[in-house]
């Protein structure tokens, strides 16, 4: 059988990578978690002390980039939020990350989560996802999480840099966010994980019987 892979899209914090998460598991595929490569390199930018939005040191960064990088514990802060959003604009960082995405893939399959997975770095996939909810209920997910990380930022403050950077990914003419013609749509604005689960392994399923 040939590896299948399953495709998942959807602005920042509408619970795409805690669905993807499940699906890798359940149905024995290896995940990855696309804005990582995004994340790195904004970080390796930063760590240089360059400008995230210089084309010419973010792409260098995008082409050195390494699998060891992805297990960083420094890449999920608001400084690095904000930097992955603009080199993640960059037409040549993102052509250096498409045979990282594509590798990953080659051999079983996987699951992949991102912003033009099923547009862009994967449009055979078998199973394409599109998640999204309100700004507010994201808003209000991803002010959980940072409270937990300890994080001190305001729900405001994470509900005004969850629409900056909805907007620049929406809006930047280099693989703007935007659902693949055939992908499946999932507000999870009223769903629980567990519902959201379930919705997104029926289209698998539904996917896998006419493999
Ligand atoms: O999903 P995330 O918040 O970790 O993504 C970080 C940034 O990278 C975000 O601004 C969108 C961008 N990104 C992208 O442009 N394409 C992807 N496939 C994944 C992430």
């Amino acid at each position: 059988m040939k590896p299948i892979v399953i495709a998942i899209d959807g602005p920042a914090a509408s619970g795409k990578g805690t669905l993807a998460r499940r699906l890798a598991a359940a149905f024995n595929l290896p995940y990855l978690d696309t804005g990582l490569l995004y994340r790195v390199v904004a970080r390796r930018v930063l760590d240089h002390g360059g400008n995230p939005a210089d084309p010419a040191i973010a792409t260098a960064q995008a082409r050195g980039l390494g699998r060891l990088d992805l297990g960083r514990d420094d890449l999920r802060t608001p400084e690095v939020d904000l930097a992955a959003s603009a080199v993640a604009s960059i037409a040549a960082v993102r052509a250096a990350l498409l045979d990282f995405q594509r590798n990953f893939a080659a051999s079983s399959g996987a699951v992949l989560d991102g912003r033009d997975i099923g547009t862009i770095v994967f449009p055979q996939a078998a199973v394409k996802l599109f998640i999204t909810a309100s700004l507010d209920v994201r808003a209000q997910r991803r002010f959980a999480e940072r409270q937990i990380q300890g994080h001190t930022a305001t729900l405001d403050a994470v509900r005004a840099d969850l629409a900056v950077r909805d907007e620049a990914d929406r809006t930047r003419t280099a693989a703007p966010l935007r659902p693949a013609d055939d992908a499946h749509v999932l507000d999870t604005s009223a769903l629980d994980a567990d519902h959201a689960f379930a919705a997104a392994a029926a289209w698998v399923n539904q996917a896998l019987a006419k493999v």
